[in-house]
């Protein structure tokens, strides 16, 4: 027996030695951090538990030979003593190249999760599909790529790409909730690298500038958040994960934030200026009403005209999602569109009520915008919102213009509650653009047009672009004084706490 046990152990001890003293030495002189260290380093101490450590390639072609952990750990452990599953990608085995084991414990590994109703985190650092296995290795990227959506809307699924991450080893990433990338170098997201691409097209690009954290965090909105480095990213992990469930049939957990609900919110009298004109940051008004000014933005630098992130209010979990004023007049745009939609939809699919704090003069008008498919995207807004299930609550701040008005949580879409404050103009547009249409032809035969046209803007705002108006007809539930607005939501998602589920949904990539 104790013969046996230390041959084993002797295995195991290979194995934990990964790719081997020099591969691991340049990895720490790059800055980074090893798989098993980055796995100690996410999970609570002494809790990970390791699954399938002996699992290793049946392929040889081209020399190849059995690899530690086959380049991927995978397990359980606790993060502030709830369970999660993670696996983490081992660089020094053959830059983490996907191979069909190697697949195999990941998809392995998401069946587990499922089947324990907990998140699952991948900490990526992969070369992509394993040159060496051919097909064997495509076919273990469509097994997990298979439970990437199943799992999908039932636990959390978060991604942290910490080193390379190319070909076939963006996708299960993409297929997650979220996407976390480190500023490490050589940390990078594409599907075709800088060699394909000047191949084919003649493009001259670095790795960095086709795929580094800038491009995903502000130009395709691949990636939600970004950190400095691995332990940077890995706090993320964990501040992100406290404010879900664990699975899509739980609750988030409540926490003691010690910020009184009651508490009033007079700061946003001088955050919202009355003047329509004049731009603030939404995330300031936010940041006033929720529990300890905290609030997890996600996607800070992708669409700014939209905010969405997560906060508390009364030690709950909310999402917000706001118009943006301080960029491009908080419009609704194509990429503003995919960003609200995903973000309600995940919220919906983990019992995560929604505050919508509205400030929109439409959708974006343009040909740019027109040709980009303004349609479609904006209609996902309509949808998610249409679907939602969760406790939906609505602020009118400002302008609620047109079709906009309608997508951004209003009572016609199935809001809740919907409180107005007194600056708020709901109207099918601008009191300008208005009167300029519907008076024209007082306005040109008015002795005095310039005249004419403010006495017309006056009449069209004191008639429409008010909030009595659509409080009047039942559209708006109160007209609030916006210094009560943190108690008024306080009460709302207490009432509202029992509100059933209608139905549930996957969280596609919008
Ligand atoms: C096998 C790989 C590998 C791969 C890297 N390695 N990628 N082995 N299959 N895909 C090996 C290298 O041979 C090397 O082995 C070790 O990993 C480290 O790689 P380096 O090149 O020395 O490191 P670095 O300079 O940091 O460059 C990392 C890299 C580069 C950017 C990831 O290796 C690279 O471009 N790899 C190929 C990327 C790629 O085209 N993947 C296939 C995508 S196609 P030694 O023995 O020297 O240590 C794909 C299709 C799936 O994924 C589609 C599904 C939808």
């Amino acid at each position: 027996m104790i013969n046996a046990l230390k041959e084993v152990e002797r295995k195991r001890k290979a194995i934990l030695e990964m790719g081997g003293h020099e591969k691991i030495e340049k990895l720490r002189r790059s800055g980074k951090l090893t798989a098993r260290e980055r796995i100690e380093c996410l999970l609570d101490e002494n809790s990970f538990v390791e699954l399938l450590p002996f699992v290793e390639s049946r392929n040889t072609d081209f020399g190849l030979k059995s690899l530690p952990a086959d380049g991927v750990i995978t397990g359980y452990g606790t993060i502030d003593g709830r369970p999660v599953c993670v696996y983490a990608q081992d660089f020094t085995v053959l830059g983490g190249s996907l191979g069909e084991m190697h697949g195999m414990k990941i998809a392995r590994l998401f069946d587990f999760a499922l089947e324990a109703g907990i998140p699952v985190i991948g900490l990526c650092d992969s070369g992509g599909a394993r040159i060496h296995e051919g097909v064997d290795s495509l076919k273990s990227y469509g097994e997990i790529f298979r439970r990437n959506v199943e799992a999908s809307g039932k636990i959390p699924q978060i991604n942290v790409i910490m080193g390379p991450c190319a070909g076939g080893a963006v996708y299960s990433p993409a297929l997650g909730d979220f996407v976390i990338m480190t500023k490490n170098k050589g940390c990078h997201m594409f599907i075709t690298g800088p060699k394909v691409i000047e191949a084919v097209t003649g493009e001259k690009v670095s790795p960095a500038e086709l795929g580094g954290w800038e491009v995903h965090a502000m130009k395709s909105g691949n990636c939600h958040l970004v950190a400095d480095n691995d332990i940077k990213a890995l706090e993320l992990v964990k501040k992100l994960l406290s404010y879900l469930p664990l699975n899509s049939n739980e609750c988030p957990p409540v926490v003691n934030t010690g910020d009184d609900p009651m508490r009033k919110t007079p700061e946003i009298y001088e955050i919202v200026p009355e003047d329509q004109k004049k731009p603030y940051d939404a995330r300031e008004l936010v940041k006033v009403i929720v529990d300890n000014r905290e609030f997890l933005e996600i996607q800070p630098s992708f669409a700014p005209n939209a905010t969405v992130g997560f906060a508390r209010i009364d030690g709950k979990t909310v999402g917000i999602v706001a118009n943006n004023p301080w960029f491009y007049a908080g419009c609704l745009d194509v990429d503003a569109s995919d960003k609200i939609a995903r973000f309600i939809r995940f919220c919906d699919c983990f019992n995560i009520p929604i505050i919508t704090f509205v400030d929109v003069p439409g959708y974006l008008p343009g040909v740019e915008q027109e040709h980009r498919g303004v349609i479609r995207h904006g209609a996902k807004v309509l949808y998610a919102y249409s679907e939602a299930s969760v406790p939906l609550i609505t602020i009118i701040v400002r302008k609620a213009y047109g079709g906009a008005y309608i997508a951004m949580g209003s009572k016609h879409l199935g809001a809740d509650i919907v409180y107005a404050f007194p600056t708020a103009e709901i109207a099918v547009m601008g009191p300008e653009g208005a009167a300029e249409i519907i008076f024209k032809k007082e306005i040109e035969s008015s002795g005095n047009p310039e005249e004419t046209r403010l006495e017309k803007i006056e009449e069209y705002r004191r008639k429409f672009a008010n909030p009595v108006r659509a409080a009047a007809r039942g559209y708006v539930d109160d007209v609030i004084d916006p210094q009560y607005t943190r108690m008024r939501i306080a009460s709302a998602l207490r009432v509202l706490e029992r509100k059933q589920k209608r139905r549930k949904h996957g969280n596609i990539p919008l």
